[in-house]
């Protein structure tokens, strides 16, 4: 059985559906197998560097009821980086040695980091500086973290968008409309993608593929030609203007969002086409809700695996969904390299066989 641990779990960067099966599946694993102890740090970072340190215990039954539960239980937060956090003063701070304090304070032999990119390299490098042991597990709708075929929260947010263009048919085709649906995906594509192919959509402009308006257009013109008055186009929040700008903005906090896109191109389009246009900007939806049985089943065997690789006192590593089935990969390597939409990817040449508009 090894020796009793006292690990730690702590859930990073914007939330997805998912990762609370994660940490039901962390916690039947640690406590229910190895009867070790789970403290579930709240707020991801923020939670160790507040004094006291912001935990709490996690056994089976306070995990009974969270497989379906969208959220984190534990909180989470995707704003102040750790090595520059800002202050209440304007100044910004390195917290990291306080942040290495708290989880020494918490008396722990190891900690579960579930993050994106972005979260896998702050905590890997706090890690790093405070020898803690550190085990990763990728989530994002993004899909983007490098290595993992898939990471949580993804195949949710695919449901929900294509749900959403489900519904956008019918309305579509009442109306002889062009509905456009703005996905959510930072700068990778594999929402709008997935989804677009998934829900049928006639357009799919994603940010890895450069698109002409004069394409788009044609491609509306073509379905008119063939008597059908309506079309569904599915864009992702970073694909850029004609001329080659990001839609984004500052909020009254200093952090930048992207968004505008849809409504940008339903501009563009009517005007260029004389078709009417709508927009469907769907935001956080893609992030809620109960999640999908695959984030389920990957939250359940990631979680699993994650504590596995802490009994076998294997450090630094992150897990990944490949061939499907767990595979560990060093943690530096994942976050080494951004998964971006690959234009040779199956789906891409799958969307051009359908004669979906890809925008080029
Ligand atoms: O990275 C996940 C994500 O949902 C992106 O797709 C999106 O651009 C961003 O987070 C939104 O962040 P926030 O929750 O801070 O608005």
């Amino acid at each position: 059985m090894g020796e009793h641990k006292r690990i730690g779990i702590l859930t990073s960067g914007g939330d997805c559906a998912g990762l609370n099966a994660v940490i039901r599946a962390v916690v039947h694993r640690a406590v229910g197998t190895y009867d070790w102890e789970v403290m579930g740090i709240c707020r991801s970072t923020v939670g160790l560097m507040s004094r006291p340190v912001q935990a709490l215990y996690l056994d089976i039954d306070r995990v009974d009821t969270t497989l379906t539960m969208g959220g984190t239980i534990l909180g989470t937060t995707n704003k102040g980086n750790p090595f520059a956090f800002p202050m209440a003063d304007g100044s910004l701070s390195d917290r990291s040695d306080e942040i290495i304090e708290g989880y020494h304070q918490l008396g722990l032999d190891a900690l579960i980091g579930v993050g994106g990119d972005g979260s896998l390299a702050i905590l890997r490098r706090i890690a790093q500086q405070g020898k803690i042991n550190l085990i990763g597990i990728p989530k994002t709708i993004d899909n983007d973290v490098g290595i993992t075929e898939r990471s949580i929260g993804f195949d949710t947010a695919v449901n929900i968008a294509t749900e959403a263009l489900d519904r956008l048919h019918f309305t579509a085709a009442s109306h002889s409309r062009v509905m456009i649906l703005e996905v959510m995906g930072r700068d990778a594509g594999h929402i709008a993608l997935n989804a677009g192919i998934a829900g049928g959509a006639d357009i799919i402009l994603i940010p890895e593929i450069p698109y002409r308006l004069d394409n788009v257009c044609r491609k509306i013109k073509e379905r008119q030609d063939q008597g059908k008055n309506f079309c569904s186009a599915i864009v992702s929040e970073a694909v850029c203007t004609t001329e080659g700008e990001l839609m984004k903005y500052q909020d009254r906090f200093g952090e930048c969002r992207l968004g505008g896109i849809g409504n940008y191109l339903a501009e563009e389009i009517a005007t260029t086409s004389g078709a009417e246009t709508r927009v469907t900007v769907l935001g956080h939806v893609q992030r809620g809700g109960i999640p999908s049985p695959l984030d389920r089943l990957l939250g359940s065997a990631f979680g699993v695996a994650a504590v596995d690789l802490i009994a076998s006192e294997q450090y630094d590593r992150m897990v990944t969904w490949q061939n499907r089935e767990v595979a560990i990969v060093p943690i530096a390597e994942a976050i080494g390299q951004y998964r971006a939409v690959d234009p040779n990817d199956t789906l891409v040449k799958t969307a051009r066989g359908l004669g979906i508009c890809l925008g080029d």
